[in-house]
């Protein structure tokens, strides 16, 4: 299978260990991989999809690279370092909650559109462009419209889509999958938060036909995710390694019972995950993504839905946890 280039950013393998004080407690034998630990940039799961992302940005000679997603985004942090230290101009299109048409602007706990990502975004020299609330089309929109303008004024723009969910990005996480074989322990299930889905994606196109149950915990209300934007990243991974494994919505579990009001809302189901993996193990989640997928974690342990040795797939967003919530 042909590999595509990749520039390293990430300290990796990341770590993988068991939690034997929660796993005990829920009737598990629980275990974690450490993407909030990649040393990139804060941690988080992007970093994985950037090294190759990246890799493609500097071979297409491109100045400007473009992307959108919500003001507290983690991907536009990571994104905002990776084209700092590549003397890249990052420009990114920011809504502080961008919605589903379906559900409306939710309301209830959010984050603040001060510190967190915010900070760290500026300090990376991101140039951000902030547009009023709406739905996920609006946002897309509003970045077509950007990417317009940068061309017509002559500049060549590299786009990047919404949380790096590009076929090359996926690839970051058929990478993470093979480094998880190579760390030599076989579960039962993962468990992994999935909103613009190519981290679900790449493991899913990854571990088709393997034993291993995956499980994505949805932190936006959008169903149609898997039939459309997870299956073109799917296509795209066949094109690009060469190795047509067809995956189809078959490959994919996508569970939305923990997705609360909408993407950005956090639940109190979270907030209880969160306590209790920070207070029996010493780890962090986030409020957005990775408490609503152990939420699901710790509700199907509690059901009998999940057994034997499962691992949890942490994909970081530490900076979110410190910003806080607003009402
Ligand atoms: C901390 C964190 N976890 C999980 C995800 C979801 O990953 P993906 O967008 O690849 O589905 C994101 C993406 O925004 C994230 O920032």
């Amino acid at each position: 299978m042909p590999v595509p280039s990749r520039v390293p950013l990430i300290l990796a393998p990341t770590p993988l260990h068991p939690l034997p004080a929660l796993g005990a407690r829920i009737g598990l034998d629980l275990w974690i991989k450490r993407d909030d630990l990649t040393g990139f940039a804060g941690g988080g799961n992007k970093g994985r999809k950037l090294e190759y992302l990246m890799a493609d940005v500097l071979a297409s000679g491109t100045e400007i690279v473009l992307t959108c997603g919500s003001l507290q985004s983690n991907f536009v942090r990571q994104l905002g370092a990776a084209c700092a230290m590549h003397g890249v101009r990052c420009v990114a299109v920011l809504m502080n909650l961008p919605y589903a048409p379906e559900t409306g602007r939710p309301s209830g706990p959010t984050l603040p559109p001060t510190g967190g990502n915010v900070v760290l975004s500026a300090i990376l020299g991101v140039e951000t462009i902030r547009v009023p609330d709406g739905t996920w089309d609006a946002l897309f929109e509003a970045t077509d419209y950007t990417a317009g303008a940068l061309e017509r004024a002559g500049r060549r723009v590299y786009r990047i889509p919404v949380g790096g969910s590009s076929p090359v990005g996926a690839y970051g996480f058929v990478a993470a999958a093979q480094e998880l074989a190579e760390q030599g322990a076989a579960f039962d299930a993962i468990v992994v938060p999935t909103s613009s889905g190519s981290t679900h994606t790449g493991l899913a196109w990854a571990l088709k036909g393997s034993s291993t149950r995956l499980i994505g915990i949805a932190c936006d209300a959008e169903p149609s995710l898997v039939e459309e934007e997870m299956m073109t990243i799917g296509r795209g991974l066949d094109e690009l390694t060469g190795e047509p494994k067809g995956l189809t919505p078959a490959d994919i579990e996508f569970r939305l019972e923990w997705v609360g009001a909408g993407y950005g809302v956090a639940t109190e189901a979270g907030q209880r995950a969160l306590e209790t993996l920070a207070r029996t193990e010493g780890v962090f989640l986030d409020p957005i993504y990775s408490a609503k997928a152990f939420a699901g974690l710790l509700a199907m342990a509690a059901s009998g839905e999940l057994t034997g040795r499962v691992l949890f797939w942490h994909t970081g967003g530490f900076p979110t946890l410190a910003a806080g919530l607003a009402s």
